[in-house]
């Protein structure tokens, strides 16, 4: 039997230990698997199996019997440490971790390389849909043009929530709590800092340099009103937290309320629900769906990232690697293109005289004119527009 460890047991590492408890995964992983510890440090006096609990990472470290571990416990301190000396040490390692994924994503993986172990995360991005191996195998005969996600399941449950039940925004935040999809802090789901790791997590793996997500312009939807949503129903639009990264010359990245055509597939995309679309250029533009948080779906990738590392004892999968970018490798947000959903207290003519003919709502809020500009770069647009904009939001051009 080969042995796992799990460090952390909350949502995730709870749903990891009781997938492999229900199934050893022998025909799958050509090996059947067991846990051998878990380590957390709270207590659980009732677990059934409460002799597998440790509070000593060392336990793990140290039994050279443990073959893989997963790394649930979330945050960058301790689980960069742990991480590093588990892989120095010759062990596997499998995260659902993003933010130290995207954070020190480089140097884990050059450590897994060196020490012919796999450092995997499938769970990091999208919960349970497969999105990272599909980007590493299945696409790779594609150049990649484009990403474009719903990369965030609390902040899609609220927004639907929103959208479809008038609920206000703190009430769905504490529904998307209790269901176990946000973060510990949750201002990492509603800034867009959650959804902006993952972008990155996408970006690096496309193109092959890291991308740093300190390099992402990151808008969250605290700011988003159900005014917003009103506007963007009368102009036939939803709206929804999206992750767009593309590459021509450079590589552009940003993650932002926008607002999403109805006919367009994510906007459809509801609820807890992921999508991530990708374009690459013989196979056009395909699209990853399915739950995007939540307990059993993100432990169903990890433990599939556990059957891959022992499917492949004692190999690196070799698939992962980052390299470092230069200087300029990103664009400008102020060079890239949009058209933009504009609210204001202008008068029609004065917009006009600034964007030529646009398509006006209105009646959504007294003396207030709404509208949409054709497309331009943001640096046009922001300098168009000077402080006469109450609010805007970018347009999705798929
Ligand atoms: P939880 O907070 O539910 O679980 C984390 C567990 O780890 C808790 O039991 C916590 O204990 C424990 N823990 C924290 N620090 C340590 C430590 N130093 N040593 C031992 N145990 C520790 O988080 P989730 O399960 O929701 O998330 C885990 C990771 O998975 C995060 O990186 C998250 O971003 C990611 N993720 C989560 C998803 C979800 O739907 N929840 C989906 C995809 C990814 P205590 O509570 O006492 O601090
Ligand atoms: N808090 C994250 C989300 C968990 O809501 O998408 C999944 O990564």
């Amino acid at each position: 039997m080969v042995k796992v460890a799990i460090m952390g047991y909350g949502t995730v590492g709870s749903g990891v230990y009781e997938i492999i408890k229900e199934n050893s995964f022998e025909k799958e992983a050509l090996n059947p698997i067991g846990v051998k510890y878990i380590l957390d440090i709270r207590d659980f006096p009732d677990h059934p199996e409460k002799e597998l609990f440790t509070k000593d990472f060392d336990d793990i470290l140290g039994d050279d019997e443990v073959y893989c571990v997963v790394e649930a416990m979330g945050g960058l301190h301790p689980a960069y440490e742990f991480t590093k000396s588990l892989l120095e040490k010759g062990k596997n390692v499998v995260t659902s971790n993003k933010e130290l994924v995207a954070t020190y994503g480089p140097e884990l993986l050059a450590i897994a390389k060196e020490k012919n172990v796999n450092y995997l995360f499938e769970a990091s991005v999208g919960g349970g849909i497969p999105i990272i191996k599909p980007m590493c195998s299945s696409l790779m005969s594609n150049k990649i043009e484009k990403i474009i996600g719903i990369l965030n399941g609390t902040t899609n449950f609220i927004l639907t929530e929103m959208i479809t039940k008038n609920k206000d925004f703190d009430d769905a935040l504490a529904d998307a709590q209790q269901k176990g999809y946000a973060e510990r802090n949750p201002a990492a789901d509603v800034e867009g800092h959650d959804a902006c790791r993952k972008l990155a997590i996408l970006s690096s793996l496309a193109w092959g340099n890291y991308v740093d997500y300190k390099d992402i312009v990151t808008e969250g939807i605290t700011e988003i009103t159900l005014d917003d949503v009103k506007y963007a129903e009368k102009f036939g639009y939803v709206i929804k937290l999206i992750g767009y990264a593309e590459k021509k010359d450079k590589v552009f990245a940003r993650v932002s309320p926008m607002l999403v055509s109805k006919s367009y597939p994510l906007s459809g995309v509801d609820d807890v629900f992921n999508a991530i679309v990708v374009k690459g250029n013989y196979l056009g533009t395909s699209m990853f769906y399915g739950r995007g948080a939540g307990k059993f779906p993100t432990a169903s990738a990890i433990v599939a990232d556990v059957i891959e590392s022992v499917r492949h004892l004692n190999a690196n999968k070799a698939y992962l690697e980052w390299k470092p970018s230069e200087e300029g490798y990103m664009l400008d947000i102020a060079d890239s293109v949009s058209s933009y959903f504009v609210r204001c207290d202008a008068k029609k003519e004065q917009i006009e005289e600034l964007f030529g003919k646009v398509s006006f709502a209105d009646g959504i809020k007294d003396g207030e004119l709404a509208f949409i500009t054709p497309k331009m770069t943001e640096g046009e647009f922001t300098q168009k527009i000077g402080d006469l904009a109450k609010s805007f939001i970018r347009v999705l051009e798929a």
